[in-house]
């Protein structure tokens, strides 16, 4: 009952002639019935995306936003910008934002202004080594998970998705076995529960860290696993083909 998603966020890489390809290659692509496909390049590339995948099954999203509606915050992107150019899902606090400084207030702030504009906030989430190594992998997601939900309107809640990427695992490589990504991603499923049954039963759940084609499957066959956020692998057409493939 929730609907499968594969996102592709293609970090500070790509060019216009690459979303070309991928509009190309995805028209008329015969992919599992409900999936839902989203690519996310950086956002000079956007309205390039909003004309290459109409009419294809992809949709474009975005790698952050900006809080704020305007305003005098030089380099950066505000929500509604985003939702001009067709974005539909954008991300908040990855990893490698949070790394140079982004908090758990800030992405709070961030998918708020993502909901106002009717954007799909993908909220992502995961331990560092250290942290995994000392044993509070759990006690970090969690945190940062509630950080954001808590303070939402029950309402809005449910419009979230939830990207569980442990940060060992992302451009390394290392993919967290299928029982470490369920074991994080079914505690931040009985966090859900706990909240309110609906919101957990409905809430989309994806992982993120090296996931690849060659992996992909055994991964998405876990119960909390509703999806994938792909970093290097959504890059190559065949292969990010293969793993929307393997989301059926
Ligand atoms: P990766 O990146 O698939 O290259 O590990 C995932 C991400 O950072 O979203």
């Amino acid at each position: 009952m929730r609907t499968p998603l594969i996102a592709g966020n293609w970090k500070m890489n790509g060019s216009a002639e690459k979303i070309r390809a991928f509009g190309e290659a995805f028209a008329g692509a015969r992919l599992p019935g409900t999936l839902e496909v989203v690519v996310m390049p950086p956002f000079p590339y956007l309205a390039e995306a909003q004309r290459a995948f109409a009419g294809t099954p992809l949709a474009a999203g975005a790698q952050t936003l900006n809080p704020e509606p305007a305003g005098a915050h030089t380099g950066e992107v505000s929500a509604s910008m985003l939702a001009e150019f067709g974005v539909t899902h954008v991300l908040v606090g990855h990893s490698e934002r949070r790394q140079q400084g982004e908090t758990d207030e800030q992405v709070y702030r961030q998918a708020c202004a993502a909901l106002d504009a009717d954007l799909v906030p993908v909220l992502c989430v995961g331990e560092t080594l250290e942290q995994r190594n000392a044993g509070a992998t759990r006690e970090v997601i969690l945190r940062q998970v509630a950080a954001v939900l808590e303070p939402l309107e029950p309402a809005r809640r449910e419009r979230l998705v939830i990207a569980y990427e442990p940060v060992w695992a992302i451009g390394t490589g290392l993919t967290a076995t299928p029982d470490e990504a369920q074991a994080a991603m079914g505690a931040i499923r009985g966090w859900l529960e706990a909240l309110n049954s609906d919101l957990a039963a409905g809430l989309r759940l994806l992982y993120g860290g090296s996931m690849k084609a060659g992996n992909a499957a055994e991964l998405l066959a876990r119960p909390d696993i509703d999806g994938g956020l792909i970093g290097g692998a959504s890059l190559q057409v065949d292969e990010f083909f293969a793993i929307c493939q393997s989301a059926g």
